[in-house]
């Protein structure tokens, strides 16, 4: 064995050796204790198209339900790309950053109009599609296609940064170079797909971010981490910014058995989904003032009927007060220069709508507070 120059990064890829004394029981390993999950059962690429962009923010077990319903509702691209996407906003309602939904959407029309309702199978290909980037690439060429497509995750990360004991930390691109070129080298040879899922499957169950199984690990003789006794600081934690403080006042609008929802633009935070109107206020700016703010949004003079609560939600980049107020005037509005469209819909209209987590929540609120009485 070549002597290694300390702990020092290594600029050269591992020997073939090395690798395939890490691919070799990493791939019994998998076949041995793989989790049954459903995307695991099919070959269909859009089926686990679907359930990679799914699974990229989303813990499984959320994910299998909204998974097996979404296929319900949309089998297949061509179902997809001519579904509205209020539809497809609505499906994913509750599993959160939905530019996922709108890409996805998107790009299952492309693949109609580029590919005949075929996902191409080559990463480079993929990558011209919306919402793909390297990882959606990665998993889809891998996992559908066989391709020899490396990918890079949180979970995979960890699981490299302890075998070959890359430094720098999350966000470092040195060293997202350094782990996508080891996981590049890894994925060459058989069964690409399920070499990647193992290391993602290894990462999420055995090689764990807090109190990691090393006792149970297939790869542990192969670590460098754990021969030097750093597992415990590698990877060093990511340094997260400080969520921004964003307060919203919403009008609560009722109008005999329904409300005023607004459908925001496409961009930005919630953008193209449902909401009770919204718009930024300061946080501590009186009721009349964030009534004059919901005027100019809503195109129409509203006044402020009084204060029903507030709802507060931890999002990953922002911490959201949304502040409920009731409202009335003069002019009931039909469009309006801040959003998208308009409806007035009872609750159970309201149902259909793709809305937020946090403005269901407020929704909620509103009505507990008894604004459509009953
Ligand atoms: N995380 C995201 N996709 C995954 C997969 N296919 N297997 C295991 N973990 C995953």
């Amino acid at each position: 064995m070549r002597k290694r120059a300390s702990a020092a990064q290594a600029p050269e890829l591992p020997e073939a050796g090395r690798l395939e004394a890490i691919r070799a029981p990493l791939l019994a390993w998998y076949d041995r204790q793989r989790r049954d999950l459903p995307w695991r059962r099919t070959k269909d690429p859009y089926a686990i198209w679907l359930s990679e962009v799914m699974l990229q923010q989303t813990q499984v077990a959320t994910v299998i339900p909204y998974w097996e319903r979404f296929l319900a509702r949309f089998p297949t691209v061509e179902a997809l790309a001519s579904a509205p996407l209020d539809d497809v906003l609505a499906a994913w309602r509750g599993l959160g950053y939905y530019s996922r939904a709108r890409n996805l959407h998107r790009a299952a029309q492309e693949v109609v109009a580029r590919f005949e309702g075929r996902l191409p199978s080559s990463a480079e290909q993929l990558l011209t599609l919306p919402g793909f980037g390297r990882y959606t690439a990665g998993a889809v060429a891998s996992i559908a296609f066989g391709e020899q497509e490396p990918l890079v995750d949180g979970n995979v990360a960890r699981v490299l940064s302890r075998l070959f004991e890359v430094e720098g930390a999350p966000g470092d691109r040195a060293r997202e170079a350094r782990l996508w070129e080891l996981a590049g080298a890894l994925v060459q040879g058989e069964r690409p797909g399920d070499l990647n899922q193992a290391l993602m499957e290894h990462g999420a169950t055995v090689c764990r971010p807090e109190s990691p199984l090393c006792l149970l690990c297939p790869v542990r003789g192969a670590c460098m981490a754990l021969r030097h006794g750093r597992v415990d600081e590698l990877p060093p934690a990511k340094v997260r910014a400080e969520p921004k403080r964003l307060t919203l006042a919403l009008a609560v609008w009722p109008h005999e058995d329904t409300l005023l929802f607004a459908r925001r633009a496409e961009k930005g935070l919630f953008g193209g989904l449902w909401e009770l109107p919204a718009t930024e206020v300061e946080p501590d700016m009186p009721d009349a003032t964030a009534a004059t703010r919901l005027s100019e949004a809503l195109g129409v003079a509203v006044t402020a009927k009084g204060a029903l609560g507030t709802v507060q939600r931890q999002l990953t980049h922002r911490a959201l007060t949304l502040r409920l107020l009731r409202v009335a005037g003069p002019q009931r509005p039909s469009r309006a220069p801040a959003f998208h469209e308009l409806r007035w819909c009872t609750p159970a209209q309201a149902e259909g709508l793709g809305m937020s987590t946090a403005m269901q929540r407020a929704l909620d609120a509103a009505l507990e507070a008894g604004v459509l009485g009953g």
